[in-house]
């Protein structure tokens, strides 16, 4: 079956349990899981009762579509993400971004946990996406087009809407909330990189480094979404002083960061 009929039987599968049409979207990414209790009204809708999702095989969590209100705001909220090193190809680990622009969203919201390779950075920061590198050696786009989806060449000058930017950072500075604002640099993983790696990586001008969230946002871009991107900078990436990484540690910082970065978002979408 085509890529545009199978997102056509998803999406009419998740009207069939909630009409709500949505406007925004949020992948709720390392970082924003709580955004998830906060949403009023919300219907729920396993990953695995949606045809064409992709499911998780050995998670407990197979992920949910959650579908209400927030900060006044219809929402769709994608709780569980999936990666490129699982071995989900990135045009599957992108389809829920597809189906929730069938379902009528026109902004997107990520999020994701990073390491920080800005030596201005710290642990625990939060940083405004503001453009990305894609160096998982991939994409989401590649094979033949369909023009109703998007076009073949899409546009790459303005991923992180500069709009959205400057109302994530005025809200930011009327809650109180310090952010940074970098660049997003995606790796493959499942592997974290070497200090060489890091060296590099920072020497072509990323700030901040991962392994998710590219693939989506191409995709967000070639439907012809507005999208808003934040990091939870989780460790310290520095090559002249590199620690062993630590990913109990990397988590707890994830979480740490949680109830100031839900606070921000919900706070941006009030505005949007
Ligand atoms: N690399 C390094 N540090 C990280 C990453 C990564 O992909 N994700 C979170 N912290």
């Amino acid at each position: 079956m085509e890529l545009f009929d199978q997102i056509e039987e998803a999406a009419a599968a998740v009207r069939t349990a909630c009409p709500l049409p949505p406007q925004i979207g949020i992948i709720l990414g390392t970082g924003l899981g709580s955004l998830a209790k906060e949403i009023e009204g919300a219907h729920s809708i396993d990953y695995e009762d949606i045809p064409h999702f992709p499911h998780s095989t050995v998670d407990s969590h197979a992920g949910q579509l959650l579908l209400g209100t927030l900060a006044g705001k219809a929402v769709v909220a994608l709780s569980g993400r999936f990666h490129a090193y699982e071995g989900y190809s990135l045009q599957k680990v992108s389809f829920p971004v597809r189906v929730a622009k069938a379902l009528g969203i026109s902004t997107l919201i990520v999020s994701n946990a990073a390491g920080g390779l800005n030596p201005q950075f710290s642990a625990g920061d939060l940083m405004i996406i503001t453009d990305h590198i894609n160096f998982m050696g991939d994409n989401p786009l590649i094979g033949p087009n369909d023009d109703r989806l998007g076009p073949r060449f899409p546009d790459m000058s303005e991923p992180y809407s500069r709009a959205l930017i400057a109302l994530a950072e005025n809200t930011a500075l009327e809650l109180g909330i310090s952010v940074r604002r970098g660049v997003y640099i995606a790796c493959p993983g499942p592997c974290l990189e070497t200090a060489a790696e890091y060296r590099m990586m920072r020497a072509m001008g990323a700030d901040a480094v991962g392994m998710s969230t590219v693939p989506e946002v191409i995709v967000a871009i070639h439907a012809g979404l507005r999208v808003l991107g934040f990091s939870a900078i989780t460790d310290e990436c520095l090559p002249d002083a590199l620690q062993p990484a630590d990913i109990g540690k990397i988590i707890a910082i994830a979480n740490a960061v949680e109830p100031q970065l839900t606070r921000l978002v919900e706070a941006c979408i009030e505005r949007i």
